[in-house]
């Protein structure tokens, strides 16, 4: 070894001297390191996507492994998914012809192990034995009481010992989860953990589930009383998405799922945002039931759920892992999971999210970025939908204690996602103290639930 008395500069060059970057080709079963570009074009010989760079100096070697990780699921919206003639369930996940071929023709039985939220077992629970039961699939079905409260690493113990009894094949028997949010998150987290990665579906039951917890990568568990502290970015192998079962929800739940749209409609689709002002009482009086069926996409339940998905989907599939910090889907997320943890169970998880936002409609017009007219709007639309607007545990103090926790876990800036219109947004990171302090003391004078100033709002014309 010898001992080098160069600059920083020369020592940082030669530490990067010798680097070398090889493919990755398999040839005959065996995987070999290559150089140069044409490492692969050989006949018969297969190029990895993987790359091997290693790096030699005097005193040390290393290898970066870079290996990109590619996640394929699909969405898919269904009707009558419960139907015993609807393939969807057991064979929409799978996009090997031959494996299809080989479900159709009925060689192998199937075994499927179903999670089911309880409240949802008792609604749905027979119409899931007997669509399995027509189908002759060996099924196992679990129903547990997924509550937020539950929402815990003992629950995720408690299914994967019952998936172990069972026993299912790690690449083609998925676990599926039927429920709301909680249900949907615990057993996804429950799958990851198996064997290291078994495959899951979900079945999502409540709206917020629907457009929100559904479609994206997140699993997860409260822990240490935060909110999804343990949890994995692993996607569902599918989502198969049915508006019935949303009939049977309560209506708060339903304003619930409304807040998470009005989100998406607040950051990027000013056309959602109009169709909830118009239309938001209406979807909550008719639970989402289109009259219409799926075919004919216009009608306000199918139009605003699609537009909620895509923009959605716009948003998480380019950062399936969250590594960019800067996201739009962030908003009502930045306050509301320490006021949701606060208060539980006071609030759901779409009503503490409409309570953050509600304040940042205030932080934004205090920063210029939305009128006061708009700001009103907004409002008046929570209002119709049926949210709360403001909190009294949501105090200056959560406030802030929930941005400086931000602050540590967002790279050392707030990316603060305000709109800057409607249906239009940014992402900021220059709110100011003062300018949080007058947003908060103007949205409790106007929006506390005694003040005199809520009903003037409603009755307020905007137009
Ligand atoms: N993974 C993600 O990306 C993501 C995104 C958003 C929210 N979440 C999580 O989702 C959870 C909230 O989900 P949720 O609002 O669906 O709550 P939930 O799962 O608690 O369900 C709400 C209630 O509705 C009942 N229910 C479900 N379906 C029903 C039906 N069809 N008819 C009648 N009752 C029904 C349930 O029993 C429950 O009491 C939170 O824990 C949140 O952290 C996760
Ligand atoms: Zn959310």
């Amino acid at each position: 070894m010898s001992i080098s008395n160069g600059s920083g500069s020369e020592l940082h060059m030669n530490r990067l001297k010798n680097r070398t970057e090889f493919h990755l080709v398999q040839v005959k079963n065996t995987w070999k390191r290559k150089t140069g570009k044409g490492a692969a074009q050989k006949e018969h010989s297969r190029l990895s996507a993987a790359k091997i760079y290693e790096s030699t100096t005097e005193d040390e070697v290393s290898w970066t492994v870079v290996s990109p990780i590619i996640f394929t699921y699909k969405v898919l919206q269904s009707q009558n998914l419960l139907h015993p003639s609807n393939d969807t369930l057991v064979s929409g996940h799978i996009r090997d012809p031959q494996q299809l071929e080989a479900i159709r023709s009925g060689t192998n039985r199937l075994k499927r192990f179903v999670v089911i939220d309880e409240m949802v077992n008792n609604l749905y629970g027979c119409q899931v034995a007997d669509y399995f039961e027509a189908r002759n699939v060996i099924y196992r079905i679990l129903p547990l009481p997924t509550t937020e409260e539950n929402k815990s690493m003992e629950m995720v113990m408690k299914i994967l010992e019952e998936v172990h009894k069972f026993g299912i094949d790690r690449r083609t028997e998925p676990i599926i989860a039927v429920g709301g949010g909680v249900c949907l998150d615990i057993v996804g987290l429950a799958a990851s953990l198996y064997r290291r990665r078994t495959p899951y579906i979900r079945v999502p039951t409540t709206l917020l589930s629907y457009i929100d917890a559904s479609v994206g990568a997140k699993t997860g568990v409260n822990f240490a009383n935060c909110k999804n502290k343990l949890g994995t970015y692993i996607p569902p192998v599918a989502t198969f998405l049915d508006r019935s079962f949303i009939k049977t929800l309560p209506r708060r739940h339903i304003s619930n799922g409304l807040a998470e749209i009005l989100k998406m409609a607040l950051m990027k689709h000013r056309g959602l945002f109009e169709l909830l002002e118009m239309q938001g009482k209406f979807l909550l009086e008719t639970q989402f039931q289109s009259t219409c069926g799926l075919g004919s996409h216009s009608d306000a339940a199918s139009l605003s759920t699609r537009v909620a998905i895509e923009t959605m989907l716009e948003e998480l599939a380019p950062n399936l892992w969250e590594d960019d910090l800067d996201r739009l889907v962030d908003f009502g997320h930045l306050i509301s999971p320490e006021l949701e943890m606060k208060v539980l169970p006071a609030l759901l998880h779409g009503e503490a999210v409409n309570i953050d936002m509600s304040l940042m409609a205030y932080v934004s017009q205090e920063r210029g970025l939305l009128t006061e007219d708009e700001k009103f709007r907004i409002i008046r639309c929570m209002l119709e939908l049926e949210l709360p607007v403001w909190h009294k545990d949501c105090t200056l103090a959560l406030v802030r204690n929930a941005l400086s926790e931000r602050l540590q876990h967002s790279g050392g800036l707030l990316r603060m996602p305000l709109p800057t219109g409607l249906g239009r947004a940014e992402i900021f990171n220059d709110t100011s103290d003062e300018t949080l302090y007058k947003a908060f003391e103007k949205w409790c004078d106007q929006l506390n639930t005694k003040g005199p100033e809520m009903s003037q709002i409603m009755g307020l014309n905007l137009s």
